[in-house]
């Protein structure tokens, strides 16, 4: 096991009917308050009316920002920056999920930097120094990204076709509400969306190195199985308490920092690939993982073939998450067939068309993937033919 410094400032409030503590868990961060949500749901489902009424009941001064997309961009990013100077605010409140998470963190990072949010971005070693970034807080609505306990922030500029991500512990939420209640009313197409996100990021820490073992390992295996386990019941039936509890807890346990510990490296491959479908086509995250992701698996598991010492990682997900039996050689192969089957029946499609996109010029993505060094390759180093292969694959 690899060295490790860990510690997470979320304090998470989870359960239903537990909203009211909302105004006191602000008033322990700031007292002048950005509510950021997204483009609608917030106020069909009624939350919007109850959180307003909360903040009013309490006397906590606050100026909305709503309409954050989904794949959320630099302008609403930069319009929450002025906001936040012109009303001299000291706390963001996100009511949403992953793309009003992340812009919110965004406008905390750039407004703490007093420099604009894309070239904050593009410098990362400048963002990485920045300090004293005000608090954020969260009413999470849907379970995916794990941004709820987590430092990372993604952000696209339709301008460049780019999307990008950053980590930065300050940005890490110091509380996230988690009702499991509030994912009643989730589209089918975000339910599966975020299952599949949560599976990925499990599989993405997995197989980052292949050194890890012990710990790092079962824990994840652990919330694999748990995810495959209540993954029928969430997208069956969008009432069921239990199955919107566990989804969303596993999905925060999925990436809020306790898979990666000790861990020699991460690679995450498969979401910078995605990444750049996003960016291109709005496509959406979770969906295009699950296209990607058995592809990516593929190709390590070429790779590794030719020292069979390599294969343990797809050996101990066979036995250890499928319960599979017979040789390793059969496991690892089965064990990657098993696992485009779970993604390809979630999403019930195995390609882009399936969603909507006929096709999308990726080669300058391959570019900015393998020259610009947005592939880390901890795992494997990917070749520009790889990666060309697995977008004519999922087109
Ligand atoms: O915009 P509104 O009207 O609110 O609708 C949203 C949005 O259209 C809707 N929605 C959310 N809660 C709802 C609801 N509709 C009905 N009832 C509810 N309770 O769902 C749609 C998707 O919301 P979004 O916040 O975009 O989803 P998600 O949480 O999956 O976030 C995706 C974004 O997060 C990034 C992704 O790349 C993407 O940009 N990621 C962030 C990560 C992080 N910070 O750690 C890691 C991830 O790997 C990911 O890259
Ligand atoms: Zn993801």
């Amino acid at each position: 096991m690899n060295n490790y410094v860990f510690k997470r400032e979320t304090e998470l409030i989870f359960g239903q009917n537990q909203l009211y503590l909302l105004p006191n868990k602000i008033k322990q961060h700031g007292s002048r308050v950005l509510l950021t949500y997204g483009q609608s749901s917030i106020k069909k489902i009624g939350l919007y009316d109850k959180v307003v009424k909360l903040l009013n009941d309490n006397d906590i001064f606050f100026v909305e920002l709503g309409g954050i997309k989904a794949n959320p961009e630099v302008d609403t990013a930069r319009k929450g920056v002025q906001l936040i100077n012109e009303h001299q605010l000291d706390f963001i409140l996100a009511v949403g999920g992953g793309s009003v998470l992340d812009n919110s963190k965004h406008m905390a990072m750039s407004q703490a930097a007093n420099k604009d949010v894309w070239d904050l971005m593009c410098n990362q070693k400048e963002l990485a120094e920045v300090t004293n970034l005000i608090k954020i807080g969260c009413v999470l609505t849907i379970s995916a990204t794990g941004s709820e306990m987590n430092s990372g922030g993604v952000i696209t500029n339709p301008d460049t076709d780019d999307k990008l991500a950053m980590a930065h512990d300050e940005a890490t939420p110091a509380f996230s509400f988690l009702d499991p209640t509030l994912l009643e009313t989730l589209p089918q197409k975000q339910r599966i969306a975020g299952v599949c996100d949560t599976f990925s990021h499990l599989l993405e820490v997995y197989f980052s190195s292949h050194d890890d073992e012990g710990f790092e390992d079962r824990y994840t295996e652990a919330l694999m199985k748990n995810v495959i386990a209540y993954s029928d019941t969430y997208l069956t039936d969008n009432l069921n308490y239990e199955a919107n509890a566990q989804l969303m807890t596993t999905a925060t346990f999925a990436l809020n920092g306790i898979s990666g510990i000790g861990r020699y490296a991460e690679d995450w491959s498969t979401h910078r690939i995605e990444h750049e479908l996003s960016a291109i086509t709005d496509f959406t995250h979770g969906i295009g993982l699950a296209l990607i992701h058995p592809y990516v698996l593929e190709t390590y598991l070429v790779n590794d073939l030719a020292d069979k010492n390599a294969l343990t990682k797809f050996i101990n997900i066979g036995k250890n998450v499928f319960s599979m039996t017979g040789s390793d050689l059969e496991i690892a192969y089965e064990t990657v067939e098993a696992i485009k089957n779970l993604f390809f029946g979630w999403i019930n499609g195995t390609s882009i068309k399936d969603y909507g996109v006929e096709s999308f010029d990726y080669e300058e993505a391959i570019d900015k993937l393998v020259d610009g060094g947005r592939l880390a390759g901890t795992y494997h180093v990917f070749t520009k033919e790889e990666v060309r292969t697995i977008f004519e694959k999922i087109s």
